[in-house]
């Protein structure tokens, strides 16, 4: 049975959602789903805007039949090569032989690396600025490299003013048959994940997504039609104001995000002394568990934080092994701007500090504060002084 929205009369959402995807490529837990969009225009040609990943196959080309309605299908049209868009493609070529494919030259060269020549060989290249009509309808072709493979690209529809824009703008979360994003209170309800979708996926290429933001906002859009999550119809400029921020890795708030590796609860506590010292000086803190807590999740609160702290117990003369994996892929994801504070444990030899400041070193325009608090074992009532200062500290950068 098909389970399809119109968005427009002649523009339909074809997509499905995944609610037992366990990871998101393999890394990021999902556990309000994911939907994997695709849209069918439907005028003198039938174009079908990017396919969904294998795992919601059967949903899709359930809702492509039912929304062609007898019509062939004439083109498919590729934003993104990532197999969670492309990975039916192929299916959708034995089932449509007639489609022929328009995408960019990059796409055609992972098409064939994915697939097969057979497939490339049916290809329609675009290049940045071109345009197809397909009757009423023209899509205008717009490059965004790096947004979040190298052949992104978006497309605008000048008839009905949408925007394609691929991955940028969505989020994780199962659609659960709201289709827009004023179907839901998207701003209480489903900015925390939009923002972890963002900064985990393509948050480490902010100069590629301000490019691309600069080429949308000379657009005139009504709707922007993203591959995963809703579609936007109204308020839309108050999302992008949130892609500003993130793309220039600008905090959103003047608060401190703590996240702590503890054993036996002592780096936990001084933790939690510092949280308490800071709220009482009037500074909102968000803290998190690294062996509880997914390391998207703390990314993406870092991206929404002023100011960090990373509180680790040393382990095998190293850093704790999920405070490790969380500092590494911070890093890779580009974060800059930031102050950091550091608070080492180690009952004997304590270089988890030492190790923290080096992994993070390479953050651009970040300061590691020079004061580290250092616990042997516990932490002892003589150095409340030193979690007083460094609140003091972080109230001030924050200010
Ligand atoms: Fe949703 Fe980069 O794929």
């Amino acid at each position: 049975m098909h389970c399809t929205r119109n968005i427009l009369d002649d523009l339909i959402w074809v997509g499905a959602d995944d609610r037992r995807l366990v990871c998101f490529e393999g890394v990021y837990a999902c556990p309000a789903g994911v939907s994997y969009n695709s849209y069918l225009l439907l005028d003198e040609k039938t174009v079908l805007m990017d396919t969904v990943d294998k795992a919601v196959g059967p949903q899709f080309f359930e809702n492509l039949a039912h929304a062609l309605n007898g019509r062939k299908l004439d083109y498919l049209v590729i934003h993104h090569m990532e197999p969670d868009h492309a990975a039916t493609a192929e299916e959708l070529v034995l089932r449509y032989p007639e489609v022929k494919i328009i995408c960019n030259a990059k796409s055609q060269g992972l098409l064939e690396q994915f697939f097969s020549p057979e497939l490339a060989a049916r290809c329609e290249l675009v290049k940045e600025g071109e345009s197809r009509c397909f009757g009423r309808h023209t899509l205008s072709f717009i490059m965004a490299p790096m947004v979040h493979w190298p052949e992104v690209m978006m497309s605008y529809d000048s008839e009905s003013k949408a925007l394609f824009s691929a991955d940028a703008f969505g989020t994780f979360g199962a659609l659960n048959g709201r289709l827009f994003a004023d179907e839901t209170d998207f701003f209480t309800e489903d900015l925390d994940e939009a923002r972890r979708y963002y900064t985990n996926i393509v948050g480490k290429y902010g100069m590629q997504v301000v490019a691309a933001l600069k080429k949308a906002a000379k657009l005139d859009i009504a709707l922007v039609c993203p591959l995963h999550g809703y579609v936007w119809r109204r308020d839309f400029d108050k999302f992008v104001e949130k892609y500003q921020l993130w793309a220039t890795y600008t905090p959103e708030e003047k608060s401190v995000m703590i996240a702590y590796a503890s054993v036996y609860g002592h780096t936990e506590q001084a933790a939690n002394l510092l949280a308490c010292k800071l709220v009482e000086r009037g500074v909102r803190v968000r803290m998190f568990d690294t062996s509880v807590v997914h390391a998207s999740t703390i990314i993406s609160e870092s991206f929404r934080a002023g100011a960090l702290v990373f509180a680790s117990t040393t382990y095998n003369m190293g850093v704790f092994v999920t405070m490790e994996n969380l500092l590494h892929d911070l890093v890779a994801h580009n974060l800059q701007n930031r102050t950091v504070a550091l608070i080492e444990n180690g009952s004997w030899s304590p270089v988890s500090g030492k190790l923290m400041r080096e992994i993070l070193a390479p953050l651009k325009n970040t300061t590691i504060l020079d004061q580290t608090v250092t616990l042997k074992s516990a932490l002892k009532p003589s150095q409340e002084a030193e979690l007083d200062a460094l609140a003091d500290a972080l109230k001030a950068v924050l200010a």
